[in-house]
């Protein structure tokens, strides 16, 4: 697995030949390795759980919902709360990114436009973010490995397509390569035209929410997600341009096959 062209998460027509390079010289870990190269990180080996072994890097009960903006993953989630909330058994956790720590709060605000920041400083906070939501006291690794299910609003995919437009492929690869894989990724596909309709209801825009940006996004979040899953790991898509129940319902039907619930 030496060569990023052939295996990366990342397409081959998102991975200039002077970045593949690049990232061997400078002996960046691309991101490809996730499924493969990478030795299990500790929380598959040091926190002993009755979930057992986790098999390569994929993390058990963790579920993922990705989209454009507007495609209702923050809807689907808490849709997906409700239908939960009195079920015992799994304990339910639902999160987001980027999250409502110091961090987020600071990503949130360039977002907003209030903080003018580099979009690789943006990247690099997205992943420090993120680190800390995986790996933090009480975070995604400690919830999992006691067994709860957690479902997160965004995660490593958000950076590799959003980050990826804005700074090319080679530093959200580099920073995210420590980040497990979801055990599913739920991709809300929808057209930009209708998402942005549903965005434009809100008073402020973010910096990304613009129809050129959105069609960009669409369009390497298939890329992404192609590629992710032809590594092994579990995409699916839903068509999030129907309607909020039938979209609930398909997610309920995806979260309820994990294995965490035939325990
Ligand atoms: P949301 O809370 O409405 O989903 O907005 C979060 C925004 O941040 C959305 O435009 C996607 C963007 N984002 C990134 O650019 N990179 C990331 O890693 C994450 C988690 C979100």
């Amino acid at each position: 697995m030496n060569n990023l062209r052939e295996s990366s998460l990342i397409p081959r027509s998102y991975v200039p030949a002077e970045t593949s390079q690049n990232i061997r010289r400078s002996g960046l870990k691309p991101i490809v390795n996730l499924l493969s190269d990478v030795p299990p990180l500790e929380y598959s080996s040091k926190l002993k759980t009755p979930l057992g072994v986790v098999p390569g890097n994929i993390i058990p009960n963790f579920a993922v919902l990705e989209g454009g903006d507007g495609s209702g993953t923050t809807t689907q989630l808490s849709l997906l709360t409700e239908r939960l909330k009195n079920t015992e058994k799994p304990v339910f956790f639902p999160t987001f990114e980027p999250t409502d720590g110091q961090i987020g709060a600071l990503i949130r605000s360039a977002l907003r436009k209030e903080l003018p920041l580099n979009p690789e400083t943006l990247a690099m906070l997205f992943a420090c973010d993120r680190n800390e939501h995986l790996y933090g006291d009480d975070g995604i690794i400690v919830r999992v490995n006691r067994g709860e299910l957690v479902v997160s609003d965004r995660y490593v995919c958000s950076s590799l397509v959003y980050q990826g437009i804005e700074c090319g492929d080679e530093l959200p690869m580099a920073l995210n390569s420590r980040f497990g894989i979801p055990q599913v990724t739920i991709f809300l596909d929808v057209e930009p035209e209708i998402a942005l309709a549903r965005v434009n209801k809100r008073k402020t825009l973010d910096i990304y929410e613009y129809r050129e940006f959105q069609e960009k996004v669409r369009d390497r979040y298939r890329a992404v997600l192609d590629n992710y899953s032809s590594m092994g790991a579990r995409v699916e898509t839903i068509d999030a341009s129907k309607s909020i129940e039938e979209v609930s319902d398909q997610v309920w039907s995806i979260i309820s096959s994990l294995p965490i619930f035939k325990l």
